[in-house]
């Protein structure tokens, strides 16, 4: 009896003791979650789970519209990490450590039952955009530019390599609504805009 009560007595602290060390690792895990990716020696490790983030809009730059070769072809189904969407419906600024992802899909079908148009056939590509001071210092905005795409759009890489800034800050810099962010092709970013709650759709009878 006396051996049964010190044996509960020494899991239970046993189990406190575990859920404290659990709970200061759910902390830590929690801070490090406030990035949604890693960089490693410059490069950064392929993304992952982007299509469960928040979904922003599809511009589509078809190749039969481009002399064959537009330079990112196709549709951009492109998605903002959870913390930065947030913070964007608070402020109107995107944060630093901003993640933005942009999934290249082809055209597939140009006939619907719905008539013609462009359809979304198979996925052929992935990019991403980071908003950081650490990582991104002396990139123009702090912005940087990868493509995780091979060359024949066949596949993807594990890792990719900030493009210099005279390949896409400069473009995103001079033409885009949003501190490099090309927001007037995005309506839920648009939308969303320091709008707060609101953002998140179905609160009002306007359009936006
Ligand atoms: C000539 C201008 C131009 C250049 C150069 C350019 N982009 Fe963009 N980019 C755009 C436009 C316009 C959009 C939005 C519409 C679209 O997707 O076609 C965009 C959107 C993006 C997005 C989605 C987030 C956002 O900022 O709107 C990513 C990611 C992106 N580009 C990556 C790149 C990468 C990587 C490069 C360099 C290899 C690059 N871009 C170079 C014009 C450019």
């Amino acid at each position: 009896m006396q051996i049964k009560k010190a044996m509960s007595t020494s899991i239970n602290s046993n189990t406190i003791a575990s859920l404290v060390f659990l709970s200061a690792g759910l902390l830590s895990a929690n801070a490090n979650a406030e990035e949604f990716f890693t960089i490693k020696d410059g490069e950064l490790q392929r993304p992952t789970g982007y299509r469960e983030w928040v979904y922003v809009g599809t511009p589509v730059t078809p190749n039969d519209m481009n002399n064959g070769k537009a330079a990112f072809p196709e549709h951009h189904n492109v998605y903002i990490d959870p913390k930065s969407w947030a913070h964007w419906k608070e402020t109107g600024e995107f944060r630093d450590g901003t993640i933005i992802m942009k999934e290249l899909v082809s055209v597939g079908s140009k006939a619907a039952v719905s008539g013609n148009g462009y359809f979304q056939g198979e996925f052929i590509g992935l990019e991403a955009t980071i908003k950081s001071k650490k990582h991104n210092p002396n990139e123009p905005g702090n912005w940087s530019y990868y493509s995780f795409s091979t060359p024949d759009h066949d596949a993807l890489t594990e890792v990719a390599k900030p493009f210099p800034a005279a390949s896409c800050n400069a473009c995103h810099q001079s033409a885009a609504a949003d501190d490099f962010v090309f927001t007037q092709y995005y309506p839920v970013l648009r939308a969303g805009k320091g709008t707060g709650e609101e953002a998140a759709g179905g609160f009002t009878s306007t359009l936006k």
